[in-house]
């Protein structure tokens, strides 16, 4: 099949990991007689830099034009200024917003040669296998008003967590069709007991249920969420949430993985287009040494293979290799190793074992 695919390396270890993963994508082309052309595009703190904006229009429509996106990083300390008005993070909430990607999926599932790089004990690591759908484009995010004013007390600053019944609803749904690929259970995450934009999802999310007779729907309070993904994460399968409340747990779930380096992610909307990216931050503690895991972005890239391209077997292919690569120990610096792989070696440990 012929496909483009808009690449946006971004800042920091960005550049180092979208190489590795191209050319894993090149090489899974090769094997199948794909054809996928690559673009590269501007975005966070490099478009700031280049062009005044983190997200130029020239980046947004190379990705609208494109089949998929695949994204390394922004950010970075020389972007960090609280005063400045345009941030690298701006970048990657206007690209998710204007292309109606409302859904990030997370998966986790820590591979076994990985359980002791996690802080937990290994029995609480065994058997993990979940993934995380955390609404995108609504929420604490973007909801209005928001913004500082000043007061005779001093300054005043508000965000807005707002859902609609829409938005909440199609999420909720894609977390049913995903258990029933899966193990059948959805755990609807809110602050129900507080919030009544929480009451809401919670409504929608038992009317949504109804349509899924075979999937079991089970509510849990985010705190005592981010509890149980530490003590019984076993336990979940497709776990739905808003905006902010996924931000943090997933964070929270990388932990169970052993590296944040080795997590992908995918976001979605209502077309094929989709944005995939590790959900590592630019790292640039580490930037421009050849030593950051690819591992994370090869993923992201079998990901879109997945949902953007319905490739399955070849997104499958990409993670065999990786599972196959992490079992004879072939790993980076992050992942504790004794005589660590570069990013690049890493890369083509991986496209060695493609089969
Ligand atoms: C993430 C990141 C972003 C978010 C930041 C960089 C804006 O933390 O993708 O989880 O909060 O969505
Ligand atoms: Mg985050």
């Amino acid at each position: 099949m012929k496909a483009s695919i808009a690449l946006t390396p971004g800042d920091g270890i960005g550049p180092e990991v979208v190489q590795e993963a191209r050319l894993v994508l090149e090489a899974v082309a090769q094997r199948h007689g794909h054809e996928f052309k690559f673009s590269e595009h501007l975005l966070g703190g490099c478009a700031i830099d280049a062009r005044g904006t983190a997200l130029p229009d020239e980046t947004l429509a190379a990705a609208r034009a494109a089949d998929a996106v695949l994204l390394g990083a922004v950010g970075g300390p020389k972007w960090d200024d609280p005063q400045a008005k345009v941030r690298p993070e701006q970048g990657l909430l206007a690209i998710r917003q204007a292309l109606g990607l409302y859904a990030n999926v997370r998966p986790v599932r820590p591979h076994p040669a990985l359980a002791r790089l996690s802080p937990l004990k290994p029995e609480r690591v065994a058997g993990v296998d979940f993934v995380v759908i955390r609404e995108l484009t609504g929420g604490l995010y973007f909801g209005t008003p928001k913004g500082r004013t000043m007061t005779p007390e001093g300054e005043r600053a508000v965000d807005t967590l707002v859902y609609t019944e829409g938005e909440i609803r199609r999420i909720v749904k894609l977390a049913f069709q995903m258990a029933q690929q899966r193990r059948q259970l959805v755990t609807s995450v809110d602050k129900a007991n507080v919030l009544e934009s929480s009451r809401l999802w919670r409504k929608v999310a038992i009317e949504i249920g109804k349509l899924f007779p075979d999937v079991k729907l089970e509510h849990q309070l985010v705190d005592s969420c981010a509890m149980r993904l530490i003590t019984h994460a076993a336990h979940f399968d497709v776990i739905v949430t808003e905006n902010m409340f996924g931000d943090i747990l997933t964070d929270e779930a990388a932990v169970l993985a052993g590296s944040l380096g080795v997590l992908p992610s995918a976001s979605l909307g209502g077309s094929r287009l989709g944005l995939y990216e590790p959900i590592h931050g630019s790292a640039p503690d580490i930037a421009g040494r050849g030593s950051a895991n690819p591992v994370g972005t090869i993923l992201s890239a079998a990901m879109l293979l997945r949902h953007s391209l319905g490739l399955e077997k070849e997104a499958r292919e990409i993670e065999g290799a990786v599972n196959l690569a992490l079992e004879e120990g072939k790993h980076t610096a992050d992942l504790d190793a004794k005589n660590p792989l570069s990013t690049a070696q890493m890369g083509e440990a991986v496209r060695e074992r493609l089969a």
